[in-house]
């Protein structure tokens, strides 16, 4: 066999696709490149789903005439200072994203730098470089990605739709939104929809704004501030209440040092912070920063940037946990608030007995009366209710008095004391029971709607004043297109703008 050395157009090629695996990879390299240039405003269109055209307008520092020749060569880079891998302040260190994408794409980069006269062009088409030209460009850098993966069409083969495509896009772009919240981005895509992410304040208030922009305002009113620091690592940002619970972990953001990461240990510390308060098949929401000494933390583990090696992952770990535990037993109180209240009367309410009349009858009936079903709980202190010889350490009674029998007969019984702010403990005649309240409340409204529409069809209810929800755009396109099927039963919805919908009748449930 003979062994050669490999052209480096194949060589650009094979590094491509393990960078560039997907349009938005390309989005996501040519973003962090802006972010890192010193971007104060970032706007992208994406057309295709990212296979006809992705550019990447900023305005940034730019570069003069010898670095754009020399950037999209292979392993040249501008930042990395010296020769140490472990001292990584920018997003970018490898120096290979603008050459796995020239060669897999027609790429054109024209940019503007203070020191020169006028800005300069450069065309490199799948692997072929051009010459660096004159050019118009008032400040900053724009990328244009034309054609992408048209000379590797094994790779085209791998793509999904382009409205999959198009998500995946938005999903990178919301990442970076939300580590960057001074920095102002856009996304336009093909049917002329365009997001926009103001820039906010440095800070607190401007991350909560900007998370807020990204991931809906429910989020945001349903987030509690972590912000710790111990041995020279920082955890700070917000993690979800735990009645904000999902059925998959996609709301989950993790940066380290201001990059978007996937890390499994981050990931499980999260997890096992809310193990207690959250169903198994449920998963908390959170958008975390950790900040560390770039010294204690290998970013340069994944092609894509996107995993990390912690030097003490069990400091961190621990600082997950404890931080996010620490904020849940805080929230308590918050959380057992509004649904925990309607969950525990609709317990004591046999069912079908509910009174109400008027026309706005059933939306209030979801949010129950302003009976205080119980006062807290046990009347005691926490204490272990049993010694080691497994004789009771204390009068652990609940303190409510005796359950009527109507209720005690019910199948859920009476509530008696609530957990964790999520769990209701009930009494039964003879025995006890633990709900999840939420599930248990969304349980109790289904039965009733699933009888009724049994008994008398669907009826249903115009509002007087529509509701507005507010949702990721992308939810509210998949929902609006299903608004037929919903409105047959009795959920009439209709577009508000890009991300809401406006409900404007709901099931009348009499
Ligand atoms: N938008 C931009 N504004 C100014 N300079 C840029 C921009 N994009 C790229 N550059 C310059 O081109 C160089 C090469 O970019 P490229 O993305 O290929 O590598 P990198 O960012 O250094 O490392 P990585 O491969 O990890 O992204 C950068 O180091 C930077 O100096
Ligand atoms: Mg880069």
């Amino acid at each position: 066999m003979i062994v050669r050395q490999l052209p480096e157009g194949i060589v650009n090629r094979i590094a491509a696709g393990e960078v560039i695996e997907r349009p938005a990879a390309v989005v996501k390299e040519l973003t962090e490149n802006a972010l890192d240039a010193g971007a104060s405003r970032i706007d992208i269109v994406a057309g295709g789903g990212g296979r006809r055209l992705i550019r990447v307008s900023d305005d940034g520092s730019g570069m003069a005439r010898d670095d754009l020749v020399l950037c999209v060569e292979r392993h040249a880079t501008s930042k990395l200072r010296g020769d140490d891998l472990l001292d990584i302040r920018t997003l970018g260190f490898r120096g290979e994203a603008l050459p796995s994408i020239g060669a897999v794409a027609r790429l054109t980069l024209t940019t503007r730098h203070a020191g020169e006269p006028h800005a300069w062009a450069l065309t490199v088409d799948a692997g072929a470089k051009g010459e660096a030209m004159p050019a118009a460009l008032a400040k900053g850098t724009r990328i244009d990605v034309e054609d992408l993966f048209s000379a590797t069409p094994a790779r085209l083969k791998f793509l999904k739709s382009d409205r999959a495509e198009a998500a995946a896009i938005a999903d990178v772009v919301k990442r970076l939104a939300l580590s960057h919240p001074t920095v102002a981005l856009s996304l336009a895509d093909d049917d002329g929809g365009t997001r926009t992410w103001p820039a906010q304040p440095f800070g607190e208030a401007g991350l909560l704004a900007r998370i807020g922009d990204v991931l809906g305002r429910d989020f945001a009113a349903n987030a509690m501030a972590v912000d710790v620091s111990r041995h020279g690592v920082r955890l700070y940002g917000f993690a979800g209440l735990p009645t904000l619970n999902k059925a998959t972990a996609a709301s989950q953001f993790l940066f380290v040092n201001g990059r978007p990461i996937r890390d499994r240990l981050v990931l499980g510390a999260i997890r096992g912070a809310y193990a207690d308060v959250m169903p198994r098949d449920r998963h908390p929401a959170a958008v975390l920063f950790i900040e560390l000494d770039p010294h204690e933390v290998d970013v340069n583990v994944h092609p894509a940037k996107t995993e990390v090696r912690f030097r003490d992952s069990a400091l961190v770990r621990g600082l997950i946990v404890g931080a996010i535990r620490d904020a849940i037993a805080r929230a308590a109180p918050t959380t057992a608030s509004t649904l925990g209240t309607a969950t525990v009367t609709a317990f004591r309410q046999p069912a079908g007995r509910t009174p109400h009349g008027g026309p706005q009858a059933p939306l209030r009936d979801w949010r129950a009366s302003a009976v205080r079903p119980f006062a807290g709980g046990f009347a005691e202190g926490a204490q272990p209710a049993f010694t080691m010889d497994m004789a009771p350490a204390a009068d652990a009674r609940a303190a409510a008095g005796p359950v009527p029998e109507v209720v005690a007969d019910l199948p859920l019984g009476a509530a008696r004391a609530q957990l964790h702010g999520t769990y209701i403990l009930a009494q039964t005649r003879d025995g006890l029971v633990i709900v999840d309240q939420h599930a248990a409340h969304e349980r109790l409204v289904y039965e009733r709607m699933k009888r009724h529409m049994a008994e008398a069809g669907i009826a249903r209810q115009a509002l007087l004043i529509p509701v507005v929800v507010e949702l990721d755009p992308a939810d509210a396109a998949r929902l609006l297109a299903r608004a037929d099927d919903l409105a047959a039963f009795g959920l009439v919805i209709e577009g508000f703008g890009p991300g809401a919908v406006a409900v404007r009748g709901v099931v009348r449930i009499a």
